[in-house]
C-alpha cells in the first residue's frame, strides 16, 4: 500500500472506531498484524488523535494465530456466500485494503488459500441497481462502510436499515421502494425455501 493508502486506511479505522463508540451493541474489535514500523501503524499514530488510548486491541499476531479456524468468517465482497445474520461466537475478520477494483478477488484467493468460511454482505438481495449517468454499480465498500452495515445489523436486525446506513448512494445501489421491498422480502423467503427443499431432496436420493 502506498503512504496515500495507509492514510485512507487510518481515517476508515478511525470513523469505524466512532461508530463502534456510538453503537448500542457495539463490538469487541482487534486489529491484527498490526506492528511497530508498518505504514498503517504509523499513520495511525499520525492522523488519529489519541489512538493509543482507542479501546480497541492491537496485535502484531495473525488472526489465524489468534482464532480457531471454525469460527472466522473473512468478509469479502466476492464470497459465494451470502451473510444471512451475526453470530456472536464468531470472528469476523474485514480485508485492511483501500481498493475497490485493483486487486480484484485479493480476500477471497486470501481466505481459501486460509481454509477460512467466508461471506458478502446481502447487498443484490436487498437493494436494486440504480440507474446513473456512469452506469456504476460496485458492490465493494470501504471497511468503516462495511461495519456501518455490520454495526447497524447488529442493533436493528433489519437488512435494509443496516445497507441503508452503510451503502452510500455513489455505490449505484438504492433501497426499492416499499412495496417492491416487500416483494424483495418474500422472493428471498421463497428462494431459501427451495434451497431447503434441494438439500432434503439430495438427502433422500441415496435411498
Ligand atoms: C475496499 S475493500 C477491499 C476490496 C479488495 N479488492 C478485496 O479483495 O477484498 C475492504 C474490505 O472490506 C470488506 N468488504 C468490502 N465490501 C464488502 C462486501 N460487499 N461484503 C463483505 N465484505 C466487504 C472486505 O473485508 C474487504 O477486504
Amino acid at each position: 500500500m502506498t503512504e496515500k493508502e495507509s492514510g485512507r486506511l487510518a481515517s476508515q479505522i478511525r470513523r469505524l472506531y466512532g461508530a463502534n463508540r456510538r453503537a448500542a451493541r457495539p463490538f469487541w474489535l482487534c486489529l491484527t498484524e498490526f506492528a511497530a514500523g508498518t505504514p498503517i501503524y504509523e499513520q495511525c499514530f499520525r492522523m488519529n488523535d489519541g489512538f493509543a488510548a482507542y479501546l480497541m486491541d492491537t496485535t502484531p499476531e495473525s488472526y489465524l494465530d489468534l482464532f480457531p479456524l471454525e469460527a472466522i468468517v473473512y468478509l469479502t465482497p466476492d464470497s459465494e456466500n451470502v451473510l444471512e445474520d451475526i453470530d456472536p461466537s464468531k470472528v469476523y475478520v474485514l480485508g485492511g485494503l483501500v481498493d475497490e477494483s485493483i486487486h480484484k478477488q485479493l480476500t477471497l484467493r486470501r481466505a481459501r488459500e486460509q481454509g477460512l468460511q467466508t461471506a458478502r454482505l446481502p447487498i443484490r438481495e436487498f437493494m436494486v441497481r440504480a440507474p446513473n449517468c456512469r452506469n456504476y454499480h460496485s458492490e465493494t465498500l470501504a471497511i468503516n462502510q462495511v461495519f456501518d452495515v455490520l454495526v447497524t445489523y447488529y442493533e436493528t436486525r433489519s437488512w435494509p436499515a443496516a445497507l441503508r446506513a452503510g451503502v452510500s448512494s455513489g455505490k449505484g445501489y438504492v433501497l426499492p421502494d416499499p412495496a417492491e421491498q416487500a416483494e424483495t422480502a418474500q422472493r428471498t423467503t421463497a428462494a431459501q425455501g427451495n434451497a431447503l427443499l434441494c438439500a432434503e431432496e439430495l438427502q433422500e436420493a441415496p435411498a
